[in-house]
């Protein structure tokens, strides 16, 4: 039989490291906060001055630590440190903001990354190149500052805007992924794929109703807009 000696020593850096990783921890959720907040002053601000909400839902989520170790391993990165997570992991703090229609997608997007606090890391429009298997929704990783004891620090936030039909879409996309673990038979992948199509066109449909009923001059949705293909 093996024994470990579980020194005085390992302990106290044992607790040190799991202080250290709480603490990393909480200024992405703090940066999360920080851009909740964002979101609901700009849906509260809609549905009062445009008696309009472009928002449906917002959910948030931060990465679970199995989760950061096991992105760490997938990206290959040995002797990680704290620095290099910051760095390569940028999706420890994700918030997925679900609209009505891909004109508010966009809105939102422009209203949130123009706000001078805000710097825009990465976008990858999957809207505007949807990827192979149908999945659309725009990203964005941005930075938000988090004003802590110690001073201001930058903190790296993942922001998915969508449609409700590509959330119904992606929702089920990923059960089935998870169900199949990531072999799915082709006949479903096809069927995906048609359904994101099937979205695509309800999406389209549903804005022009929209546009019909209030009005080609309407102020609460924008015309299309251009896609941000920054990255994708
Ligand atoms: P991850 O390592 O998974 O974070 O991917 P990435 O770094 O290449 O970033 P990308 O912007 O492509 O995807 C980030 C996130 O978007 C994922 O964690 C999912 O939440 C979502 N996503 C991307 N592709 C798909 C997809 O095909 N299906 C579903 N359901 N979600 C997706
Ligand atoms: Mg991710």
């Amino acid at each position: 039989m093996t024994t470990v000696d579980v020194t005085e020593d390992t302990i106290r850096q044992t607790k040190e490291l799991r202080d250290e990783f709480q603490r990393f921890l909480r200024e992405y959720e703090f940066g999360m906060r920080e851009v909740e907040t964002k979101i609901s002053i700009l849906r509260d601000e809609f549905t009062h001055d445009h008696s309009y909400n472009p928002i449906e839902h917002v959910t948030s989520r931060l990465k679970s630590p199995d989760s950061i170790v096991e992105k760490i391993a997938r990206k290959g990165i040995d002797e990680p440190d704290f620095a290099r997570i910051r760095q390569e992991i940028t999706d420890i703090a994700g918030v997925r903001v679900t609209c009505s229609f891909v004109a508010d997608v966009y809105r939102l997007f422009d209203l949130l990354t123009a706000q001078d606090d805000i710097t825009v890391r990465v976008v990858k429009d999957y809207i505007a190149n949807p990827k192979p298997n149908g999945y659309k929704s725009l990203h964005v990783i941005l930075e938000v500052p988090v004003f802590l004891s110690t001073g201001a620090l930058s903190v790296p936030v993942e922001v998915q805007f969508r449609t409700i039909a590509m959330d119904f879409w992606a929702s089920l996309e990923h059960k089935i992924y998870y169900k199949f673990s990531s072999q799915v038979p082709s006949h479903l992948v096809d069927s995906l794929t048609d359904a994101a199509e099937a979205a695509a066109e309800l999406d389209l449909r549903m804005e022009r109703l929209h546009r019909e009923a209030h009005g080609s001059t309407s102020r609460q949705l924008a015309p299309p807009p251009p896609p941000r293909v920054v990255e994708v």
